[in-house]
């Protein structure tokens, strides 16, 4: 069974608080989800292996860590993941990006792949899944599907915001990839909207509807 790590850093916890104020406007939405992927990234990261290298300060020769190696990618899922891509590569900029793009079918209401465009490597990635909602979980379980699909084995998935529901979903599809969250919320409503959550996602980062 996949982890579940909710991250309560204040600082994090504080940024949640102000875009999920219906107040908040896009500027401020878009700048704050990107801060949070960058906050969070720190945490996702924490695991990630490190090796000893010889080097030379001004005084002395020494060993010291770095990291070993082990290439990460990012993968947001179209459209409001995006939104969380640069503060992540900020914290990792040898990064690759990949995209996966999804819709729903309104016939079947099964997640349909419209684009997706990776890495030639991603076998060998640590990959970053990012959107900020997880709520029925319907789109990131497809979404890491296709990944592995194409070949993935290593796959964390970063979410602002997450639904019981959701969470469940992941697990139950996909029980070898941790899910790292702000926070946990209540439920979904009728018309599968995260409560109290922070509304859609997408309208609020790139300013439609
Ligand atoms: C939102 C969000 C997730 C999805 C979550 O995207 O960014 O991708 O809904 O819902 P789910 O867990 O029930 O699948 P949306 O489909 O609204 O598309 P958008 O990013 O283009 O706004
Ligand atoms: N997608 C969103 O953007 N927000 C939600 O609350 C649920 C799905």
């Amino acid at each position: 069974m996949s982890k579940v790590h909710v991250m309560d850093h204040p600082l994090i916890q504080h940024k949640l608080t102000l875009i999920r104020d219906k107040n908040t406007g896009v500027k401020e939405f878009r700048e704050m989800v990107n801060e949070l992927a960058l906050l969070m990234t720190y945490e996702v990261t924490r695991d990630l292996p490190l090796e000893e290298t010889e080097i030379e300060t001004p005084i002395c020769t020494t060993r010291s860590k770095v990291l070993s190696g082990k290439k990460l990618g990012v993968v947001p899922i179209l459209r409001a993941g995006l939104g969380m891509v640069d503060g992540v590569t900020k914290l990792i900029p040898a990064a690759k990006v990949g995209h996966i793009g999804l819709y729903r079918d309104p016939e079947t209401l099964e997640p349909v792949e419209y684009y997706c465009k990776l890495p030639a490597d991603i076998a060998e990635r640590e990959l970053i899944v990012t959107d900020p909602m997880l709520a029925t979980g319907g789109s990131a379980s497809a979404a890491i599907r296709f990944l592995k699909q194409r070949g993935a084995k290593h796959i964390r998935l970063m979410c602002l915001i997450a639904a019981p529901e959701g969470i469940a979903r992941v697990q139950r599809d996909h029980g070898d990839v941790d899910i790292y969250v702000a926070a946990v919320d209540e439920r979904l409503n009728d018309h599968g909207y995260i409560v109290p959550g922070l509304g859609d996602a997408g309208d609020r980062l790139f300013g439609t509807k």
